[in-house]
């Protein structure tokens, strides 16, 4: 049958243990949640600074629909450009300290359609080896050519650049905290290079937004890159609880995705209880920096936990805290067993890493207590 390939594929999914399947949460997403009828310690959600189920963010959005109504109708170019989209919008900029910005409906979609704004046939991405599917898609969209430099290696960055064919516009695309790793690009050192060799700069900021000091802004501002860096994107779907993503940066940029970024254009605009959950957590993020301590805090201590315990985790200084094992079947199988010793950490395999590193995702919330971390570092030990 013209079908009978799925049947095949799954089964060679299986037999190489990169079979997935959707696990069921019940109830809200905290740092204790109900996995398939389990409850667990969550150390696997991106949810980082604990605002999923956040008092503000509920009321901001029963607020919104009670005022605005549910859905957006619409596009943003057609009827669908409500007020709240243009606050979200003003509030994002305000806070990355860009001339504008504008709300894209998920990460995955911004990356695709900047990366196709941008570049087209004839011009030149040079992406970071671990950038997100959402990016090696958009490069793929663009039909520019892609050089792929190994992770955060500046030398072969610079290599790429200085074989860019003559005249062809050229774009330097990387994640500002890895999202697999939890480690930081050279942000800095990119920015130089760009700069000695004519090339535009795209940071994907998902992971930092909301993290990184200042008030949640990401890493360019932190380093005070911004006048560097043509694009900085993020999601409002990670550490600030809600849905939806954001691009960053000049009135043209902005002005010039309206026109030509098909991910925007296309689509309905997200609906207002979503742009207000954006801006109730924007503000709180800035209200309540002790969250971002609580989770640097809790992620010292479950770091130093492990690594004393032998285990190694990369480069990350993060949230995200990757515990290497390598092979993807005994990945899965770890993390199946730590979720029945009540610890969901999520194994992550190819394609979403390279081959043989296979690893557990572990991240923390700031919502987590010491104690729960405690419990966790326990059922680690017997790992060790
Ligand atoms: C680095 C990175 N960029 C983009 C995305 C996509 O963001 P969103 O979940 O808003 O689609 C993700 C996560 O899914 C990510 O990790």
């Amino acid at each position: 049958m013209a079908s009978d390939f799925i049947q095949d594929d799954l089964q060679a999914l299986k037999e190489a243990s990169l079979y997935r399947r959707l696990r069921l949460i019940e109830g809200e997403q905290g740092p204790i949640v109900t996995v398939d009828g389990h409850t667990v310690l969550n150390f696997c959600s991106n949810n980082y600074l604990g605002l999923a189920n956040h008092p503000a963010l509920r009321e901001a959005a029963k607020e919104a629909i009670d005022r605005y109504g549910c859905g957006s109708g619409a596009s943003r170019l057609i009827s669908g450009n409500m007020a709240l989209h243009e606050e979200l919008e003003n509030k994002i900029a305000e806070l990355k300290g860009t001339e504008a910005a504008l709300v894209v409906n998920s990460g995955f979609q911004a990356n695709t359609g900047i990366l196709s704004t941008l570049v087209g046939e004839g011009d030149l991405i040079l992406s970071d080896a671990l950038n997100h599917a959402s990016i090696i898609d958009g490069c793929r969209l663009s039909r520019a050519k892609v050089f792929v430099y190994a992770h955060c290696d500046l030398d072969q960055l610079e290599r790429g650049l200085k074989d860019a064919p003559q005249n062809s516009r050229k774009l330097i695309v990387t994640e500002s905290l890895f999202s697999m790793d939890g480690d930081e690009a050279p942000l800095g050192g990119i920015v130089s290079l760009a700069g000695t060799y004519g090339a535009m700069v795209m940071v994907d900021e998902a992971h930092a937004t909301g993290v990184a000091e200042p008030n949640g802004a990401g890493l360019v501002a932190q380093l005070g890159l911004g006048d560097g860096v043509l694009v900085q994107m993020g999601t409002l779907g990670k550490a600030l609880g809600g849905f939806g993503a954001y691009v960053a940066g000049s009135s043209a940029l902005r002005d010039l995705l309206i026109n030509r970024c098909r991910s925007f254009i296309f689509t309905t605009s997200l609906p207002p209880a979503v742009m207000a959950m954006g801006i109730a957590a924007i503000d709180l993020v800035k209200r309540e920096p002790e969250r971002r301590q609580a989770l640097r805090d809790s992620c010292e201590h479950l770091r130093t936990g492990l690594k004393d315990m032998g285990f190694t985790l990369g480069n990350s200084q993060s949230q995200i805290l990757p515990l290497i094992v390598g092979d993807a079947t005994q990945c899965m199988k770890l993390s199946e067993w730590l979720l029945e010793q009540g610890v969901f950490a999520q194994g992550i395999r190819p394609p979403t890493v390279p081959p043989g590193t296979s690893r557990l995702r572990i991240t923390l919330m700031a919502t987590h207590t010491l104690e729960q971390i405690d419990q966790a570092l326990k059922v680690f030990k017997e790992v060790a």
